[in-house]
Formats: structure tokens, C-alpha cells, sequence
């Protein structure tokens, strides 16, 4: 049954919405349970919110879903979560259906080559759809990705293609992973910390933030609403007055 999505007139709805999935062991730890059965609720919420996301009307949302330093954790835990990523990548087919374009952005070059092929696969089935951009961060680092944008742009000087001074920020930018995504105006990161750990440091620059002590698993719809009509509230200045 659909949801029909609540938000008050005026309310401003941001762009881009970026999500840091976090408490997933937490929740998963107050129950007595591994923490991969977290992972596992957080995978549901996923579903949830994206969906909530839609009707919202936000057009980009991008997911943390795996960082360059999750590969620190027990392999137990990577392997499950490794394992859900495929489950959802062919779950993420039913967006597809809904005409959510999805995209990933990190180094896929350490991930299975079944995953990194499924990636590919639902990317260029989805690439025409425009009721939202579903971004998907997998193997992903901030700052990974900025000496990303370095090494192609260092490769163009080499070849005589670039001057050094022509650099700016703006082809910094276009080299980026997220490319054509929009900039990040609000990042939402649940469980109680109050850090980015890395997520899209360039393009939340000027981004909002919200902070709530409920876990990833237990978010709902109502908490994305709340975060919204918070950023609506934010009095945006972008460095002038
Ligand atoms: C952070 O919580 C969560 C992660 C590192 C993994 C997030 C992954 C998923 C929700 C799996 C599936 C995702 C998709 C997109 C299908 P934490 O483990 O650091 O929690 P803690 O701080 O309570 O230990």
C-alpha cells in the first residue's frame, strides 16, 4: 500500500540527501545477536527510506554502505556484508522498476567480480530513469576519491593535454565519482556520533547536518521527515551574509 508522504507546504526539500548507515552493530548487540543480523535490519531500512525518499520528492540520495577502511573489521563481518550487497543488488532491480536510476560510486577494482559486474549491469539499466538518483557508496573514501580526481587529472598534464594552472576546482570536481551528482545539502548520519568519517567530503563542503541517537535499523520515514523539515528551517548562506 503506498505511504502517502507528509510534509507541510513551503517545506524546502533538499537535493541531495547523504546517509551514513550507522549503528547497525549496536542494534544488533542490544538484542544479544551477531552483528551481522544489524547489517541486516540496516539493509531493510535501506529499502524503506529510499522508497520514503521518492515520495519525498528528494532527487539524490547517496547510502555509505562501505567504507576504504570497513575492510578492517572481522572477515566475518565483510563477507556479510559483501553477501548483502549482491542480495540487494538484485533487489535494487525492483527501483528499477519504480524509474530510480542507481549508481555507485568508490573503487570497485577490490570487490568480487560477480559484484562489480552486477553493479555495471543494473548502472546501464537504470541510467535513462529520472524519478530520483539512488547512489550507492561501496568501497568508498573521501579522501580516496579526491587523489582519484588527482591521478586523472596529473595523467592529462602528462600526456599535454592540461596545464598545471589550468587546474580549478570545478575539473577537480567533474573527477570525481559522482561526476554530474549534485553537491550534498544535507547528510543524515544516525546511532549518536557526530562525525562524517570520510563520506563525500568534497561535495557536502556547504552540506547540513543532522544528528539523531536512533539507530540505523530502527530510522523510519517519520525520522527522514523530521530531518527534512529541520534542514528546511537551516538558514543557508554559502559563505556570503
Ligand atoms: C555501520 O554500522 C554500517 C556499516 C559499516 C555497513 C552498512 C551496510 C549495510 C546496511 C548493508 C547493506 C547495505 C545495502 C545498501 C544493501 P556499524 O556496524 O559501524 O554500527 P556500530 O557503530 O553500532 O558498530
Amino acid at each position: 500500500m503506498a505511504v502517502k508522504a507528509a510534509l507541510p507546504e513551503g517545506t524546502k526539500v533538499p537535493c541531495h540527501v547523504g546517509v551514513i548507515m550507522d549503528g547497525n552493530g549496536r542494534w544488533a548487540k542490544k538484542r544479544g545477536l551477531p552483528r551481522k543480523f544489524g547489517h541486516r535490519e540496516g539493509a531493510k531500512t535501506f529499502r524503506e527510506i529510499t522508497r520514503h525518499a521518492k515520495r519525498l520528492g528528494i532527487s539524490y540520495i547517496t547510502y555509505y554502505a562501505f567504507s576504504t577502511e570497513n575492510w578492517k573489521r572481522p572477515q566475518d563481518e565483510v563477507n556479510a556484508i559483501m553477501e548483502l550487497f549482491e542480495k540487494y543488488l538484485d533487489e535494487v532491480r525492483d527501483f528499477i522498476e519504480e524509474n530510480i536510476r542507481v549508481r555507485f560510486i568508490g573503487d570497485r577494482s577490490k570487490l568480487s567480480e560477480n559484484l562489480q559486474r552486477k553493479m555495471a549491469s543494473v548502472e546501464e539499466d537504470s541510467k535513462d530513469f529520472d524519478s530520483m538518483t539512488l547512489v550507492l557508496a561501496i568501497n568508498y573514501g573521501g579522501r580516496d576519491e579526491i587523489a582519484h580526481s588527482c591521478r586523472a587529472l596529473a595523467e592529462k598534464v602528462r600526456r599535454g593535454e592540461l596545464e598545471p594552472d589550468d587546474i580549478s576546482t570545478e575539473l577537480i570536481e567533474q573527477n570525481l565519482y559522482t561526476e554530474e551528482i549534485p553537491p550534498v545539502d544535507l547528510v543524515i548520519r544516525p546511532s549518536g556520533e557526530q562525525r562524517l568519517s570520510n563520506f563525500m567530503i568534497w561535495q557536502a563542503a556547504y552540506a547540513e547536518f543532522y544528528y539523531t541517537n536512533i539507530l540505523w535499523p530502527d530510522f523510519k520515514g517519520s525520522d527522514l521527515e523530521a530531518a527534512v523539515l529541520d534542514y528546511s528551517e537551516r538558514n543557508r548562506r554559502f559563505g556570503g551574509i
